[in-house]
Order: C-alpha cells, then sequence, then structure tokens
C-alpha cells in the first residue's frame, strides 16, 4: 500500500471511530433541555470512577432544575426531576413508556422479564404477581422465613463468640436473604449459604452489587464508551451464574414431578406455564420458551437478594446510630405475643422506620423508561426511543416535599395522611406498572427479620460504625461495609 492510501486509510478509520464516539450527541441538545457537555466517547461524565449518581443528581438539579439531559458514553439519557411529570411518565402516561432500557444485553439477560419489550412483559409480569403479591402465598413463607431467621441467629452466635463487632451485610443480611430467596425462587435449601466458596454463593455474588472494588479508571472509561464490550464483560460472570440456577430450578421442578408435589409458589407457577396451564389467548400467542419461563427464577434471585439485604443492612446502620428511634422500634417488636405473618403486619412504627431507611438510602437510585411513543407534556416533545432517567434522590432529599429531609425521622411517616401525600414522591420500589414486583415481599421480609432480631439482640454503634458510599456506582448506591456492634439481649 502506498503511503497517501495508507494515510487515507487511517484518516477514514479515525473519522469512523470518531464518528461512533459521537453519534448520539445532539439528540437531547434538540429536546430544548439543558445538556451537561458531553466529549467523544466518556459522554458528559468526565471522571465516572469517581462520580456518585445520589450527589450528581442532587447537584445537577440544583443547577439545572427539573430537567437535563446528559450522556453515559454513548447513552443519552434526559433526566426528568419532577414529581409531576415523573408520575405521568410512570404511572398516567404509561402507554407512552412501556420499556427500560436493556441494561443487560446479553444471553440469558436481556430474556429476563424486566428487560423484555411491553408485549412480553406483560405477560410474564402477570404470569408471576400472584406468587409475589398475594398475601396467601406470602403468609406461606413466614415459616421458612421463621427457619432462615433461626439459622441466620446461630450463625451470628457463633461470630459473636470472635468478637461482638459484625459486618451486618457479609455476616448477617446477605447469608440470610440468599437462604430466603434460594427457597423462594428454587424451591430448595442451600446448606451452605454463608460459605463464600460454595458454588452457589459464588454464583449469586456475581448477581450482586461489588462492596470493595476500586474502579480502574482506564477500564472505566472504555467500558463506559463501548456499552457492547460492558456486557460482554458483565455477560462473563453473569452468563455462567444464569446456566447454574437454570440448571437448579430444572432440578426443583424434576424433583417435585418425581414426587407428585405441587405448590403455589414461585417454582408451581412457572410449573403450570411450562404445562400450558396458562389459559390466556396473550399468554399461548407469544410461545415463550420453557428456558425464559425458567430464567425469571434467576431474575427474582437478582432482583431480590441485594435489595432487601442492603435495606436490612442500612437499617442495621440507622438502629446502631438512632438510639431513640432505635428503642421504640425495638419496644414494639418485643411486645409482639409471636411473630406470625399477621403480627408483623401490626408493626406501624418498624414500617416507619423501613420507609424512612428506604427514603435516605435506598439501592436503587434511578428509574429508567424507554419513550415507546412520541410524548408531549407541557411543551416538552420527547421522540420515540429516547432514554429517560427518574433520579429519584432528588424527590427523597427535597425539603419541600420532606421536611427536614436530611434528617433520619422515622415519625413523618406516622403522621396523618403521609401516606397519600408522599404516594409520588417516595419511590424506593418505583411507581406504575413497571414498580418492584416484590414490593410487598421485601417488607413483609425486612419487618420479619428486623422485629425477630430486635426480639433477642440489640445493634449498637462502635469505633467501625460508618456509613459510606461507593463511589463510581452509577446504578448502585452501595456502601462500604457497615460495622455493628451487636449485644444479646
Ligand atoms: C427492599 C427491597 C427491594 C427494593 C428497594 C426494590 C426496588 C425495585 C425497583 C426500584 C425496581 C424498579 C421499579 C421501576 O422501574 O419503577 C424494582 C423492580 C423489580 N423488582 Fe424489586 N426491589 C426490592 C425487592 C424485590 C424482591 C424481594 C423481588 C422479588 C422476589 C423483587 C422483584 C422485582 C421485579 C420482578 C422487578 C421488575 C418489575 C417490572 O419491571 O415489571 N424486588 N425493584
Amino acid at each position: 500500500m502506498d503511503p497517501l492510501t495508507a494515510l487515507l486509510a487511517v484518516l477514514l478509520l479515525l473519522a469512523l471511530v470518531y464518528w461512533y464516539g459521537t453519534k448520539d450527541f445532539g439528540s437531547l441538545e434538540k429536546l430544548g433541555v439543558p445538556v451537561i457537555k458531553p466529549y467523544p466517547f466518556i459522554g458528559s461524565i468526565l471522571k465516572p470512577w469517581e462520580s456518585f449518581c445520589v450527589s450528581d443528581d442532587l447537584q445537577n438539579a440544583r443547577k439545572y432544575g427539573r430537567l437535563w439531559g446528559l450522556y453515559e458514553g454513548p447513552w443519552a439519557q434526559l433526566f426528568v426531576a419532577d414529581v409531576d411529570m415523573a408520575k405521568h411518565i410512570m404511572i398516567k402516561d404509561f402507554d407512552h413508556f412501556q420499556d427500560r432500557p436493556v441494561l443487560f444485553d446479553f444471553e440469558y439477560g436481556r430474556d429476563q422479564m424486566d428487560m423484555m419489550p411491553a408485549d412480553r412483559w406483560k405477560v410474564l409480569r402477570s404470569l408471576l404477581a400472584p406468587a409475589l403479591t398475594t398475601s396467601g402465598r406470602l403468609k406461606a413463607m413466614t415459616p421458612t422465613m421463621q427457619q432462615c431467621l433461626d439459622d441466620a441467629c446461630r450463625r451470628m452466635e457463633a461470630k459473636l463468640r470472635d468478637s461482638p463487632v459484625i459486618d451486618a451485610q457479609a455476616d448477617l443480611f446477605g447469608p440470610l436473604t440468599l437462604d430466603v430467596m434460594a427457597q423462594f425462587s428454587f424451591g430448595m435449601k442451600v446448606p451452605d449459604v454463608a460459605d463464600k466458596n460454595s458454588v452457589f454463593v459464588k454464583h449469586a455474588s456475581a448477581f450482586g452489587v461489588p462492596t470493595d472494588a476500586t474502579p480502574n479508571p482506564l477500564i472505566t472509561y472504555i467500558l463506559t464508551s463501548f456499552p457492547s464490550l460492558g456486557n460482554r464483560v458483565a455477560g462473563r460472570q453473569l452468563i455462567p451464574a444464569f446456566r447454574y440456577f437454570l440448571e437448579m430450578i430444572r432440578r426443583s421442578i424434576k424433583q417435585r414431578r418425581a414426587e407428585g408435589v405441587h405448590r403455589p409458589d414461585l417454582v408451581g407457577v412457572i410449573m403450570d406455564a411450562i404445562d400450558n396451564k396458562v389459559p390466556t389467548a396473550e399468554y399461548r400467542q407469544l410461545r415463550l420458551t420453557e428456558e425464559i419461563l425458567l430464567l425469571q427464577g434467576a431474575e427474582m434471585l437478582m432482583a431480590a437478594y441485594d435489595t432487601v439485604g442492603s435495606a436490612l443492612n442500612k437499617s442495621a446502620y440507622f438502629l446502631a446510630t438512632e438510639p431513640e428511634a432505635a428503642e421504640e422500634v425495638a419496644q414494639e417488636a418485643q411486645e409482639l405475643d409471636e411473630l406470625t405473618y399477621e403480627s408483623v403486619a401490626q408493626l406501624p412504627k418498624l414500617e416507619a422506620f423501613i420507609k424512612e431507611v428506604l427514603r435516605m438510602a435506598p439501592l436503587l437510585v434511578r428509574h429508567f423508561r424507554v419513550c415507546t411513543r412520541d410524548w408531549e407534556y407541557q411543551g416538552l416533545r420527547v421522540p420515540a426511543g429516547t432514554s429517560v432517567t427518574i433520579p429519584m434522590s432528588v424527590f427523597h432529599m427535597d425539603e419541600q416535599l420532606f421536611p427536614e429531609a436530611r434528617q433520619f425521622r422515622p415519625a413523618r411517616w406516622l403522621e396523618e395522611d403521609a401516606h397519600r401525600s408522599h404516594q409520588y414522591s417516595w419511590m424506593p420500589f418505583g411507581l406504575g406498572p413497571h414498580a418492584c414486583l416484590g414490593a410487598r415481599l421485601a417488607m413483609v421480609e425486612c419487618k420479619f427479620f428486623l422485629a425477630g432480631f430486635l426480639r433477642r439482640y440489640r445493634f449498637l454503634a462502635c469505633d467501625q460504625t460508618k456509613f459510606e458510599y461507593l463511589p463510581g456506582s452509577g446504578l448502585f448506591a452501595t456502601t462500604k461495609p457497615i460495622m455493628v456492634k451487636v449485644e444479646k439481649l
């Protein structure tokens, strides 16, 4: 090749690479909203490994108001920090925002219910919902929860013999939530939930959020700039985990069939769907494969494991550092004759405590939707295809919506009309038809376990008790390990 041709080829290649790194730029600017200046490839966030989603969102809301745009690498996102507009997007005008962006775009990842296009998502959601939302089925989970609670107490007491200080997530709530969710999702008791070397725990950890990794700037740049590469890297760890859990649920179903057992739990719901016992025309039309149905067991583990674990972990922090509020909820729990599905439903102070934890320190801090049909709202025109992000911390920390928003004040949830006035501004479980399917189960679990622990132990602050967020986390607000002192009553 002569030098001129070589030079032209290099220039063409550079132009193509530049085009790729900037191809979506300009799409947000067309909406007429303030846009944080993007740079080729890396987008608007200059040091993604240092940025932290919650403080970024609060800062951007202060600077730009209720609407702004930014590019995460090439990904254009319209941020909507206005309660009324968010309510329209998530509930009232849902038919314009039925999809989520596919955050896990690799084998198995894209086949999870919440990543699917609306027609499939809707059918799968209504298929699975009874196992997660009906009182009878949640009540049927309580013996399992009791047994998992007792096992967790035994593990913790063994730990306490070495030291009174525990890592609330790693030593207590991580194994506990894994234990419950393994039984809920796969109908199986896993014997070694606390053993980090067990195959089950290793695969489940792939579904968790990192707690100690320090992001490498160069790798973060590359993965943000080339999302398909990011997906490949994530897939390398997650695909084997999905395969493992698929096999697990398959085994569980095989065993139930061999024993002629049918239970109305998640596995039972999936078995019925495989056996075509779901008579709706919509369902039959979709022809969902057996593998897609089985995958939803893994989806539940993924959706529930770290979310419930994080709510409990952060609750332990607030129990340790807010002694007055802790005393009130402990007293309420200790006054119960016994721990049952019905009795934990009657713990208003504990419920208020958990709601306040989820207001101040939710794990998932942004909600995502894709505009599927052009939408117009108060002069703003959003074309189909636009990714919309709802930054929930902006609402949760708004002094108008939550007076003394920086104070941990569970009593706000006991005020008259609290539920109605925060109906659309408190959204740790999302809102509308795409809202968390496990919200009821999550609240039952949190109340059951916290009440169970508070009847036996006291959580206290010590020198190591700190609440520090990890930087660089885009989707999750993850903390460094939370250490608390535990005292037996
Ligand atoms: C404290 C615990 C939990 C929190 C804070 C939480 C939070 C969330 C959030 C924020 C969403 C997205 C909502 C939206 O986009 O509007 C979500 C979706 C979802 N969650 Fe949860 N979650 C929790 C526990 C659970 C549990 C225990 C399960 C199931 C066993 C579960 C299953 C799901 C599912 C299936 C979705 C997707 C719903 C859909 O797209 O239709 N979650 N969750």
